[in-house]
């Protein structure tokens, strides 16, 4: 009897080559989607289409989607998000959510929770409430990120903004959860800007006294300041030995690294995740630059100095372009840039100076630009 072996990456390469030329795209599934669509509202050939459980309020601006993941969802680490897809009016949108419960959580129930603050004049975090309800659908992707505690070996440090509190639950769970003995001491500064802006508090305080050598402490920024050297001596004064996680608004992340940063703590031991595309800043860019967009005829300027994106120039400027992520992944806010230079901060490059196709949300004018928007 002969032995012949499949190559796997042939067969599915083949079968790419099959339905491209049948269908114009790589999967078959794609090519029915509209038809499975009539059948299964919401189902997407290349997401899972997951339940919503439970719509749950948290405070006046904030709520927790429960969510049950279809079968194809392989489960998560602590710290890790998930792109969460819904249908708006026809379109498509996407956004990005840290998990704010843990992997045990979902190993015995099957569920996630996702903690949302709603923006204000927000496209979709307003909406999300009001368009799903227990029996509601949404499409997944599966986990992504390295912003992951995934063992206890040294003392750690978290320090957490606003809602950047929604890793830290989902790792404070585990560890609760899991029965892990902590060794290590573990500490949590969480910052918010009144006493009822502190998100899971009772939980929290609940874990801290069911957890040893974990010590939460809740600084309300209104009476004492944001994250300072002070605080670091007065609730951590061992943080130099310690690895530190960072969540929360930009300008508090950029301001708590180089703080760190000053205070002799090693770059590889600063852990931290942006909600959203990492700030860019421009050195040496002190010239203020121009948009024009060619279609709509408008015409805004950047400040010298100012580092805002293509998206927010033309949102500023009342168009309306296509988006989804708005964190430079799902490539749907791609848009012809006929002249000019621009900086990408998610793939740190600039670009040529002639016509060809940039992503508006990740993408920052650095000389005059027209874009054919
Ligand atoms: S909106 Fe997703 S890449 Fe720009």
């Amino acid at each position: 009897m002969n032995n012949v072996t499949t190559n796997p990456n042939l067969i599915q390469s083949s079968w790419s080559w099959l339905a491209r030329n049948i269908t114009n795209t790589t999967s078959f599934s794609a090519y029915f989607e509209p038809i499975i669509q009539v059948f299964l509202p919401q189902w997407r050939a290349d997401r899972i289409r997951s339940y919503v459980n439970d719509v749950r309020r948290e405070s006046d601006d904030m709520y927790s989607l429960v969510i049950k993941p279809g079968k194809q969802w392989k489960g998560f680490r602590a710290g890790q998000y998930i792109e969460l897809i819904v249908e708006k009016e026809g379109a498509w949108i996407s956004r990005f959510f840290s998990i704010s419960s843990s992997p045990e959580y979902f190993e015995q129930s099957g569920l996630i929770e996702i903690s949302i603050r709603i923006q204000e004049n927000g496209e979709i975090t307003p909406w999300l409430p009001q368009a799903l309800k227990a029996g509601g659908v949404v499409n997944l992707s599966q986990a992504e990120g390295e912003f992951c505690l995934d063992q206890l070996a040294k003392p750690v440090l978290m320090i957490a903004g606003g809602s950047g509190i929604t890793p830290f639950r989902s790792m404070l769970q585990q560890i609760a959860r899991s029965g892990q003995t902590v060794t290590q001491p573990v500490t949590l500064m969480y910052y918010a800007r009144s006493t009822e802006h502190f998100l899971f508090r009772d939980e929290l305080k609940t874990l801290e006294q069911q957890t040893p050598n974990l010590t939460v402490h809740f600084i309300d920024t209104h009476d004492l300041g944001f994250f300072s050297d002070a605080h670091l001596l007065t609730y951590c004064d061992d943080f130099s030995a310690r690895d530190i996680y960072i969540c929360g608004p930009s300008p508090m992340i950029l301001h708590a690294r180089n703080l760190l940063q000053n205070q002799g703590v090693k770059q590889e031991q600063i852990h931290y995740e942006f909600f959203g595309p990492e700030p860019v800043s421009l050195e040496g860019s002190d010239q203020a630059s121009s948009v024009l967009f060619q279609q709509s005829g408008k015409q805004v300027s950047a400040e010298k100095g100012e580092a805002k994106t293509l998206l927010a120039l033309a949102e500023e400027a009342d168009l309306k372009p296509v988006t989804g992520c708005r964190i430079g992944v799902c490539h749907q806010c791609i848009c012809q840039k006929k002249s000019g230079v621009v900086y990408n901060s998610k793939t740190k490059t600039y670009s040529d100076t002639g016509q060809e196709e940039i992503q508006l949300c990740v993408s920052v004018p650095v000389a005059d630009v027209v874009l054919a928007l």
